[in-house]
């Protein structure tokens, strides 16, 4: 297939090229950012357009009526940003997204969209006045594609603007289905993790997520700093069980995914954001440490103090992924251990390479 990548240079964009280069498709990639797919730009069946997607110098049109498939995978997707600039948010995921959303249905092209985890917002168990006779009952916080409410913040707690542009753009491309036959896919990822994730404290983006904050306090000896004590719980899934799943969703078996939403998630690797600190400085003691740098300390802040003004969170969610198990065959495999020590090893690597290499560069 000829498949249009859209944020092709991403932390998930960047991995989903090279699988859809190795299973012999022709790749159109568009993003920003060439970092994570430099190893590929060479690749014939790859023509990669460094471009900022909201300014004039691409043809949108030409660029889909050319495709057999669409993946739209840029947004701005990093928590800190929603804290700071929602406006911005809101224009590039949803008013953008839209724009490349109404382009396939001109010209009728399926588009495989990238929601996220986050439309379904905090667990029922955190309603004011809930009653639910066991809150720690996983089925409060286990969220289904089909059937499943949402419950977000108030209005002023403005983290919320990132959820609300997914959610209402998944809902306008069901409203295309409904009116005009749209054949989309949506996707809902559950916290990926894997290499290049994000750039360790990159400039551009400010505070990372949060398996990239971790990673750099362990780098550089800082504190891991728990939002309100860290007691937010995550299901994290390595990079190549979302691809292969996502590979899947490409596929289309029998048509199976026309006109779905998938989640894809890890529900067995669930971990509070604490837990999940202490397990990385642990395996960092074990495996990694440089004995010349100490082990950061775990301290807990507020989420004013880390994000800013507008924090919210959620609490708590599991992913409910027996449509994607049942429609595409499709099982995680990686635990959580082995998803942070892969990752971790990933990250400790290339700090080793670029802080030995800007010593070489000191010394010329
Ligand atoms: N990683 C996750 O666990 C996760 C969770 C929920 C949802 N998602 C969704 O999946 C998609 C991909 O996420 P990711 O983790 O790879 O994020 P990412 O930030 O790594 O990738 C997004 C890409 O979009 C590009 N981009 C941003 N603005 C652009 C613009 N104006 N023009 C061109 N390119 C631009 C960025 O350069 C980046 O490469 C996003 O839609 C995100 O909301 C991801």
């Amino acid at each position: 297939m000829k498949i249009l990548n859209l944020g092709a240079g991403g932390f998930i964009g960047s991995h989903l090229t090279h699988r859809l280069l190795n299973e012999g498709h022709t790749v159109t990639a568009v993003d920003l950012e060439t970092e994570k797919v430099i190893d590929c730009l060479e690749h014939p069946n790859l023509v990669f357009f460094q471009q900022d997607i909201r300014k004039p110098g691409w043809d949108l049109d030409a660029l889909v009526r050319e495709s057999d498939l669409v993946m739209d995978l840029i947004a701005y997707a990093n928590p800190g940003l929603y804290l700071r600039i929602p406006l911005e948010v809101f224009q590039l995921n949803f008013v953008e997204n839209l724009k490349i959303a109404e382009a396939c249905v001109r010209h009728g092209k399926r588009l495989i969209q990238f929601s996220t985890c986050e439309v379904y917002g905090r667990s029922a168990a955190t309603l004011k006045n809930a009653h639910v006779a066991d809150p720690e009952d996983p089925i409060h916080a286990t969220f289904s594609e089909d059937t499943s409410e949402y419950i977000l913040g108030p209005v002023s707690k403005h983290r919320w603007i990132y959820s609300c542009a997914k959610q209402l753009l998944e809902r306008v491309l069901h409203a295309y289905g409904i009116e005009q036959g749209f054949n989309y896919t949506i996707i809902r990822p559950f916290n990926f993790i894997g290499p290049k994730i994000d750039f360790l404290l990159h400039e551009k983006e400010g505070i990372p997520r949060v398996f990239s904050f971790f990673m750099d306090a362990l780098l550089n000896g800082t504190q891991m700093k728990l939002v309100n004590g860290g007691v937010q719980r995550r299901c994290y899934s390595y990079i190549d069980d979302a691809i292969e799943c996502t590979y899947r969703i490409v596929e289309n078996p029998g048509g199976v995914c026309n006109q779905q939403i998938f989640n894809i998630g890890s529900p067995a690797n669930e971990v509070s954001i604490r837990q999940m600190a202490e397990l990385m400085r642990e395996i960092y003691a074990e495996k990694f440490r440089d004995p010349a740098v100490r082990l950061p300390e775990i301290v807990s802040v507020t989420g004013e103090e880390f994000y800013g003004q507008g924090y919210d969170d959620s609490d708590r969610r599991i992913p409910d992924i027996s449509k994607a198990q049942k429609l595409l065959g499709w099982e995680p495999r990686w635990g959580i251990r082995d998803i942070l020590e892969t990752t971790m090893r990933y990250y400790v690597g290339e700090y080793r390479k670029n802080t030995a290499s800007s010593v070489v560069a000191g010394n010329g």
